[in-house]
């Protein structure tokens, strides 16, 4: 998945580069930079003495020393004046800067803090939405595995107002995981033997549908569209490239390509579900083709819900989906 929004020390991260938000000077301070300083010892700030410091948006790299990282991408995001002194795009530049630098040095996995939104009192909400756009337009255009790594819970706070839209959608369709005693109790009757299970035919659920009688091979032989064929169908009616798609669905090209070469391949829920919201399907859509891989939207589960509000209100942006799941405490979207 391109983009992992993850709770971590950004220290412990074993990725090609770890951005550092640094000052202008490159000589530490506290926060991530202090955190990242202590961690790699002291022969990091002997060569960020070499550098000759940062300017506001820009990016420098160093060698990690102690930490297990291989590289620190240090870069200096803007302090926050209010909104109206180019802060957004001072720190939109900043995570480019450092994801140009990662690509121009053969990083393929990078991690970052939310850059500005300690110190430097960028709001934690906008501040983590312009990391997420930031990062998720330059991954549509480049192969990179790049982690946002959370400090604390509070940072990732997504709009008030979302995130109790989403509540309100969630409380009105959990329901606790419940079993129907009828089915329950057809299933153990079916585990003993014939007499007994018999007995509890009366409690058989009428089937939903049955396969016409007949044989096997002629019902096998009806075998509807694979979740596998209708996502490239879909792809084709929508005039995207698989790139595109999968992109969108912050899915990694090799999984997709497992995908598209075997038909009967069998997604992960989280997996179906990503593609239809790339393909931006409508709410009945999705269901289809969430079923063409075995699943349904469940209304026991916060994950299927949130993923269902977002469809619901055809918000099909992926990163914020992703966002408000993180704050929800539920795992991504995507492969
Ligand atoms: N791992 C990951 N994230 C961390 C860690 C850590 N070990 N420590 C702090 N953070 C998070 C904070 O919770 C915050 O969300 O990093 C984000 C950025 O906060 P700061 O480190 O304060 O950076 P910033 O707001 O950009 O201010 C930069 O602070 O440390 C000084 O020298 C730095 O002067 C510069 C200023």
């Amino acid at each position: 998945m391109p983009l992992h929004i993850i709770r971590n020390d950004i220290t412990a991260m074993k990725v090609d580069a770890i951005v550092n938000a640094a000052n202008e000077s490159l000589l530490g301070g506290g926060g991530v930079d202090g955190a990242i300083h202590r961690a790699a010892g002291p022969e990091l700030l002997k060569e960020c003495r070499t550098l000759g410091g940062c300017k506001t948006g820009e990016a420098k790299i160093t060698k990690a020393y102690r930490l297990p990282a291989k590289f620190v991408i240090h870069t200096v995001g803007p302090v926050w004046r209010g909104g109206g002194h180019g802060e957004r795009d001072l720190l939109a530049c900043a995570y480019r800067s450092s994801l140009e630098l990662a690509l121009a040095n053969n990083c393929e996995t990078v991690a970052f803090p939310l850059i500005s939104s300690g110190a430097y009192g960028y709001p934690r909400d906008q501040a983590f939405k312009v990391a997420v756009d930031t990062i998720g337009d330059f991954l549509l255009a480049h192969e990179m595995t790049v982690s946002l790594v959370i400090f604390d819970r509070a940072a990732c706070a997504i709009g008030e107002k979302l995130f109790a839209d989403i509540a309100s959608y969630i409380d009105d369709r959990y329901v606790a995981e419940h079993t129907d005693p009828e089915e329950v109790q057809y299933r153990r009757a079916m585990a003993f033997e014939a007499p007994a299970a018999a007995s509890m035919e009366k409690f058989r659920p009428p089937a939903p549908c049955r396969a016409a009688a007949g044989s096997l091979a002629e019902a096998l032989g009806q075998l509807d569209e694979s979740f596998s064929q209708m996502l490239l169908r879909k792809i084709d009616e929508r005039g995207m490239t698989d790139a595109q798609c999968y992109k969108r669905a912050n899915i990694d090209r090799k999984l997709f390509s497992k995908i598209r070469s075997d038909i009967h391949y069998k997604p992960s829920k989280p997996t179906a579900m990503a593609f239809a919201v790339a393909l931006e399907l409508p709410l009945e859509e999705a269901r289809e083709m969430l079923g063409k891989a075995g699943f349904a939207f469940s209304h026991a589960s916060r994950f299927d819900i949130i993923v269902e509000y977002f469809i619901a209100h055809h918000n099909y942006n992926i990163l914020e989906i992703n966002e408000a799941l993180f704050a929800f405490d539920q795992s991504l979207l995507g492969g």
